[in-house]
Parts: structure tokens; C-alpha cells; sequence
């Protein structure tokens, strides 16, 4: 069985860099002691170096969750993917359905994507559908995610590339329901029959397809193993240390 990839996304939390580094310090505790689950700590960009310089283990590597479209140039407010890279994160979420709802179309996903590989970061695109539709329509929405996010994406980087999936209405606070190991497994077949038109079947079959939304440690080992999922992309759980720790546990033994 394969390593599996637990992603925290800590969104705008927390808010100062005392706590970012007490959030993180059970993680750098537990980390020290896996094997096969590999570890990506996305907080806000701005506490990145704080948590950078207290890195523990080869088992932690640190992520943006999200990154400009440009790689250098005049641009007020905004992160680049280098900046990210030559702070010590090796990944970047792009697309994240926050970053879709605050205005990210599919064409800006694509730039972030591409610039986000250009700059040497491992970059997990992010689909899903706002709703599942039973006549299996919703389909198509991830399939012109996907397709959208991976235009003109040269072959020979995409084993920099891994797929979340996490539908819309499952994830946040708000959301309306979790989605089951057997809809994940559906939805992430389907991803990599997509994937296997545009890289061939061998990268399809290679591509960790990650499952996000509403991640608990109640539900986390049915993703991985029913699911098969390549890993987690865990929210508002990665802010709750036990929750959290929990669900590395988990991984960690689904990985073996
Ligand atoms: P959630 O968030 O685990 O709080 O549902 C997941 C995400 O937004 O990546």
C-alpha cells in the first residue's frame, strides 16, 4: 500500500504567531514518529517562516493555500509561487472552492497552476461540484475544472501535480452533508479517466487523489481505505489538535 498524504489548511487562522506555532507543535510532536504519512502544514503565508524554522522532521512539508498567477513583477498584495518556494514550502493549493468563490475562474486556476510549476512547487489543484446531481451531470463540472486547470500543463511536470477532490456542499462550516468512501472512490475513478486522456494511463493511475471536506476522525480511515484515497485535505479538524492528531494516526495505519 502507498504512503498516504494528510494536507491541513488552516484558511485564516489563527491570528497571531504564538498560536500558529502551538498549533503546530502537537503536529512536529507526532511526525517525528510516522513512517509512511506524510505531513502538509498550509497556514496563512505570513506565519510560513515562523513555522518553517522550527521544522522538525522529513515527515512535515509546508504548503500555501493558494499563489499569484505571475511569478515576479508588480503586483501589490500578492504572493508569489517563488516567494512561497524560496520560503521553504514545497506545496501550493490552487483552486480551492474559497479561492473559486472569492473570484478565481478557471482560466486564473490554470495561470496559478502553470506559474505555481514553473516556480518548482508541488501543486494541489482542487475540484468539485457545488452540488451532487443524481443524473451524474455534476460530472461535467469536474471534468471542466479539470480540464481547465491542466491546459497546456507539460507532461514531464505533472508528477508535480495531485488532485483534491472535495466537493463544495461538504465542505466548511456550512456544509450540508460529508460525502462516503464509495461516492469519493466514484468521483476520484472518474478524475483519473479524465487525467488518463490528457497524460496516458500509467500518470493517471500514478496521481494521488486526495479527498477534502468535512474530514473528522471518525470518517478519515473510511476515505483511505474503502476510498482509497491518496490522503486528506482536513479544515476546520486540522485546527483542533486532538482531531487532527487523530487523523494522522489514522493515515498512518492505513498506510502500512
Ligand atoms: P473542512 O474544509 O474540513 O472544514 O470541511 C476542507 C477544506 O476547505 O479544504
Amino acid at each position: 500500500m502507498s504512503h498516504k498524504i494528510v494536507v491541513a489548511n488552516w484558511k485564516m487562522n489563527p491570528e497571531s504567531p504564538r498560536e500558529a506555532r502551538e498549533l503546530f507543535a502537537p503536529i512536529k510532536r507526532l511526525a517525528s514518529k510516522l513512517t509512511h504519512t506524510q505531513i502538509v502544514v498550509c497556514p496563512p503565508a505570513i506565519f510560513l517562516p515562523v513555522l518553517i524554522s522550527a521544522r522538525p522532521t522529513s515527515n512535515i512539508f509546508f504548503g500555501g493555500q493558494d499563489a499569484f498567477t505571475e511569478v515576479v513583477g508588480a503586483y501589490t498584495g500578492q504572493v508569489s509561487p517563488a516567494m512561497l518556494k524560496k520560503s521553504g514550502a514545497e506545496y501550493v493549493l490552487i483552486g480551492h472552492s474559497e479561492r473559486r468563490a472569492a473570484g478565481d475562474t478557471d482560466e486564473i486556476i490554470n495561470h496559478k497552476v502553470k506559474a505555481a510549476l514553473r516556480a518548482g512547487l508541488q501543486v494541489i489543484v482542487c475540484v468539485g461540484e457545488r452540488e451532487r446531481l443524481p443524473d451524474g451531470s455534476h460530472l461535467k463540472i469536474i471534468e471542466s475544472q479539470l480540464l481547465a486547470a491542466l491546459q497546456g500543463v507539460p507532461k514531464k511536470v505533472f508528477g508535480r501535480v495531485l488532485i483534491a477532490y472535495e466537493p463544495v456542499w461538504a465542505i466548511g462550516a456550512q456544509a450540508t452533508g460529508v460525502d462516503t468512501p464509495a461516492g469519493f472512490l466514484e468521483q476520484a475513478i472518474f478524475i483519473r479517466k479524465i487525467i488518463s486522456t490528457l497524460f496516458g494511463y500509467k500518470l493517471a493511475m500514478a496521481v494521488p487523489v486526495l479527498y477534502g471536506g468535512s474530514v473528522t476522525p471518525e470518517n478519515a480511515e473510511g476515505f483511505l481505505r474503502e476510498g482509497n484515497a491518496g490522503g486528506l485535505l482536513v479544515g476546520r479538524a486540522s485546527l483542533r489538535p486532538d482531531h487532527f492528531s487523530a487523523i494522522i494516526s489514522t493515515a498512518e495505519a492505513c498506510s502500512h
